[in-house]
This record gives structure tokens, sequence and C-alpha cells, in this order.
């Protein structure tokens, strides 16, 4: 099949992106066993710019059993942890040093714009890998006087202590939002931890972690500590989460799949972390300093990544007597903003898929035929490519499925609210539980709102603040455990006690 040629990537990833793409296996890049490849399109047309090689579940296990044979025997093992922190960093700068390439592979593949993926994409990237490196060295235990006097060793003393340990095998799912960024969040701690991986990337976005792979093998890991199985979920995804030789998955991703991975790593009882979906509250108060500033940030809480972000800022709630005012400037700011193919570093490119552009119109006419008004936005772009114009709705009610439901793309719904007891029952009201901002030049009421959002997140006065030190992850329905921070250490090391007779 002929490929088409995408006349804005420079080179060498002009060259790079219609290249053969296979599996890393045990730190050989082979074909999947069955020869079969699938078609890598370029959201902001529709053409396919790559194929790649489509994992199955023979390619899962001779990659679990690399990782295996890499956890068990060999450098990895043997490596101390300050050598192993060492390359954590060297990742970290490989990241930099490639960064203008992995930039345009993102915004090729996601469609999000190259500046942005340049900007916050890579860079955020980096930045985990370097914070994690200077964990490796100080992942440690502790002692413990045992002050039983155990029955059938009368005045015997003991000394015991905690070994933290690696989990071992790790399988990583990660979606097609952030392809990089959550290959990085996840594969940062993993190693840094001393684990091996195998990691799955999204189907639709398989191309940066593909390239990251490679800049990873050239930093010099040693061979089977990162394998990577390109395929579907079905396919690569369900038998990773499912393996007996996995002791632990990871998955980011849609909490309908979410739920999956919990009943398919209950065969082994493998350790399950989850990074699900949101509906966040975004609340708005009378009292806020400056509505224009305000309503900068309230667009960028959705529009930012056209609103494909767990965490987007997607149920506006603003207090009545300014609701129209923020209203407006929200609407301003979507009308004013430019959508055109990621790598022209618009406002905002394409949606990732044809199915979530689908999808996202679908939650449109939903809410218009529950009676939702578009104060702006409804539309499409063009006529290819999935360009979805950035949409406020008002007239919306709780009980409806735009305001329930996670829709994943560029489409807000404001609506007015009168007092705090009421708009934080309502900003609770939901099943997630990932992240919620508060709006307000009022200290006091920051600190109560802060405190009354059941999320794993709160922003006052900002939005989308992100940091490696930071942890991230969600109450209720939101997921299991945390990404970043001294929080995931815990999710890839397990803890042994010893206990010695002295
Ligand atoms: P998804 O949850 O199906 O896909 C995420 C990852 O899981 C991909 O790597 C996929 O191949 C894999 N996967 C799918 N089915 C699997 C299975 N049975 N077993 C193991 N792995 C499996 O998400 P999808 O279909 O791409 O998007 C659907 C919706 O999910 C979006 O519209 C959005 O609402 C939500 N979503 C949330 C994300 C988040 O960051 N929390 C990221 C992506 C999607
Ligand atoms: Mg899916």
């Amino acid at each position: 099949m002929a490929l088409a040629e995408v006349s804005e990537l420079k080179s060498p990833v002009k060259t790079w992106v219609p290249s053969k793409k296979q599996l890393l296996i045990g730190g050989k890049w082979v074909d999947a066993k069955n020869g079969k490849t699938f078609d890598v399109e370029n959201p902001a047309t529709g053409d396919i710019v790559a194929q790649v090689a489509d994992g199955k579940k023979e390619d899962i296990d001779a990659a679990v059993k690399a990782a295996r044979k890499a956890f068990e025997s060999g450098p990895w093992k043997d490596m101390s942890a300050s050598e192993r922190g060492k390359l954590v960093w060297k990742i970290g700068d490989a990241i930099l040093k490639y960064g203008d390439e992995l930039a345009e592979l993102e915004s090729l593949d996601n469609g999000k714009p190259l500046a942005v993926a340049r900007a916050a994409d890579v860079a955020l990237s980096a930045d985990i890998f370097h914070y994690m490196a200077g964990w490796a060295t100080k992942i440690k235990g502790d002692t413990f006087e045992i002050s039983t006097d155990h029955f059938y060793t009368p005045g015997q003393k003991y000394f015991s202590y905690t070994l933290k340990e690696p989990v071992g095998v790790v399988g990583q799912i990660i979606p097609w939002n952030f392809p990089l960024l959550m290959a990085a969040w996840k594969l940062a701690p993993v190693l840094a931890t001393g684990n091996t991986v195998v990691l799955k990337p999204a189907e639709q976005t398989p191309l940066s972690a593909l390239r990251l792979a490679e800049i990873i093998q050239e930093v010099g890991l040693p061979d089977g500590v990162l394998n990577v199985v390109t395929g579907d979920g079905e396919g690569a995804g369900a038998p990773l989460a499912a393996h007996d030789g996995v002791d632990k998955v990871a998955f980011t991703g849609s909490t309908e799949v979410g739920k999956m991975i919990v009943q398919a790593a209950a065969g082994n009882l493998k350790k399950v972390t989850l990074e699900l979906g949101g509906k966040s509250p975004n609340v708005v108060y009378k009292d806020v300093a400056d509505i224009k500033a305000t309503a900068a940030g309230a667009a960028s809480a959705i529009f930012f990544n056209h609103g494909q972000c767990c965490c987007a800022g997607s149920r506006l709630y603003i207090e009545k007597p300014i609701f129209d005012d923020v209203v407006s400037e929200v609407s301003n700011i979507a009308k004013g903003m430019k959508v055109a193919p990621g790598l022209t570093s618009p406002d905002m490119g394409p949606l990732v898929s044809k199915e979530q552009f689908e999808k996202v119109q679908g939650y449109i006419k939903s809410g218009l035929d529950d009676g939702a008004k578009c104060a702006v936005g409804g539309g499409t772009v063009g006529d290819k490519g999935y360009f979805v114009e950035p949409t406020v709705l008002t007239n919306t009610n709780d009980k409806m499925k735009v305001i329930k439901e996670e829709i994943f793309g560029p489409v807000v719904a404001a609506e007015p609210f009168d007092d705090h007891e009421e708009i934080m029952s309502r900003s609770n009201n939901s099943d997630y539980g990932l992240a919620a901002a508060v709006w307000t030049s009022d200290v006091q009421k920051a600190i109560r709102t802060a405190e009354a959002f059941r999320a794993g997140t709160v922003w006052v006065n900002c939005y989308n603040i992100f940091d490696a030190a930071l942890p991230f992850g969600g109450y209720k329905q939101s997921g299991w455990g945390r990404e970043m921070g001294s929080e995931i250490l815990e999710a890839y090391t397990q803890v042994k006690s010893v206990v010695i007779a002295k």
C-alpha cells in the first residue's frame, strides 16, 4: 500500500514515519508473529501515513518471557540503584535532545498543535524521567525491634527490617490523548524501581512510543527490560492484562476498559493501578478578581488538547450574577480559535480519530436533542480530517448525558448556580472524581471548596497544572492509585519483612 507523504514533516521524521515499524522484544525489533500490520492515520487528513506491526497474544507471550528473563537474570538485576538512576536521567536528556522529532510525531499522530507538543508533552516527558532518576537511590526499607516474647523461644530477641523490592514484570497499557507523556509517566517509575516492562501503546497513536523505545535503546537499557508490543485493545491489551506471567498491570484509558482490566487481572491476582475518566467540575464564584482572566482559564480547561483530557474542565459552573459575562467571554475565546492541522501549530487540531469525531458529534446532538443550546460552535470544520469546533453548551441540566458522561472533546457545558452548598453537592454528584477547580478571590472559600471536592486534584485560580512531584489520580470511578510523585513508587515496589534471631 502506498503511504501518504506528510509535506509539513521535516527530516528525519519525514523518512522515519513511513519506515517499517516492528515490535521491540528482548532487545530486537521483530515483526508480529502473524506478519500482519495495521494502519496509522493522520487525523488532519484521514490519510494512512504508516503501518505498524499488529501484535497479538503470541507476541505478548514472547514479550512477557523476555521481560521475565531480564528481570530474573543479567545486567538489570545486578545493576546498582545509582547506575539505574543515571540511565533513567539519560533517557530524560535524550527526550530533550530528540524533542523536535518527538513533537512532530506526536502532532502528526494525535493531531495536537506542534508547539503544544514541544512545550508540554515533550517537556513534561523529560521531566518525569529526570524526577524519577533521583528516586532510584532513595528507595529504602525500615528497621524494627521485635517486642513480642515468642512463646516457644522465650527470651530470644529478634531484629527485623523491611526491603522494598520491585514487583517484577509490569504490563502497561496507555491511551492516545498524550501518547508520549503517558508512556513517560508509566516507564520512568517502572525503570527507576528496577522492574521490567511490556508497554502496549494505543493503536491510534503508536509512533512516539516506538521512537521513544529506539531512543531508550540508544541510551543503553539492557535487552528485555523494555518491550513494546503495538496492537489493539482486544488483540494485545487484553492478553497482557490477563497474562499469568505479569505481576502488575498499569492502565490509563476509559473507565469501561478499566473495569475489564480488573477482571482480567483477577486470574493471577496481579496488582492493578488505573487512571480513568473524569467529568471535572470547574466552579467560578462571583467574587473572582478578573472575569476575563477567569474565562481564559475556563476556556483552556476544556479546549486544551481539544478536550481530550481525562481531567478536562467539562462542567463549567458559574455563580448566577456573572454567568452571562463568563459565558460570553468563553464563547468569544472559542470563536477566535484557529482550528487547523496540528503540524501548522493552530490553537486546536483535529480530534484523534473518526471514532472520537463521531462520538463527540453524537454528544453535541444528544445535548441539543435534550434541550441544550449552543452559545458557540456545535459543528465540524473542513471537509476532511476530524475537526470539531470548540463548543459551549448552555441550557443544560444535571440529568443530561452531556453533564453526566465524559465527552472527551472540545465541548463544555456552562450552568449557573446560587450558593456554595448547592454547587458542592452538584459538583460531587458524579461517578468520577479525577479533578476539580475553583475560581475565587476569597481565600476561605477557596480552602473550603478545595476540601469539599471529592477529587484527586484540585486547582485554585488555575487549571491543568501538573508536576512530576505531584501525585495525580482519581477518587471514585476515576481510578486506583496515583501517577507521579513519591506515591507511584508504592505501585511498583513491594515490601518484604525480614526477621533475624539475635
Ligand atoms: P480505551 O480505554 O478503549 O483505550 C485505552 C487503551 O486501552 C488503548 O491502548 C487500548 O488499546 C486499550 N484497550 C482497549 N480495550 C482493551 C481491553 N479489553 N483490554 C486491554 N486493553 C484494552 O479508550 P478508547 O476506546 O480509545 O476511547 C474511548 C473513551 O475512553 C474516550 O472517548 C474517552 O472518554 C475515554 N478515554 C479516557 C482516557 C483517559 O486518559 N482517562 C484516555 C483515552 C480514552
Ligand atoms: Mg476502546
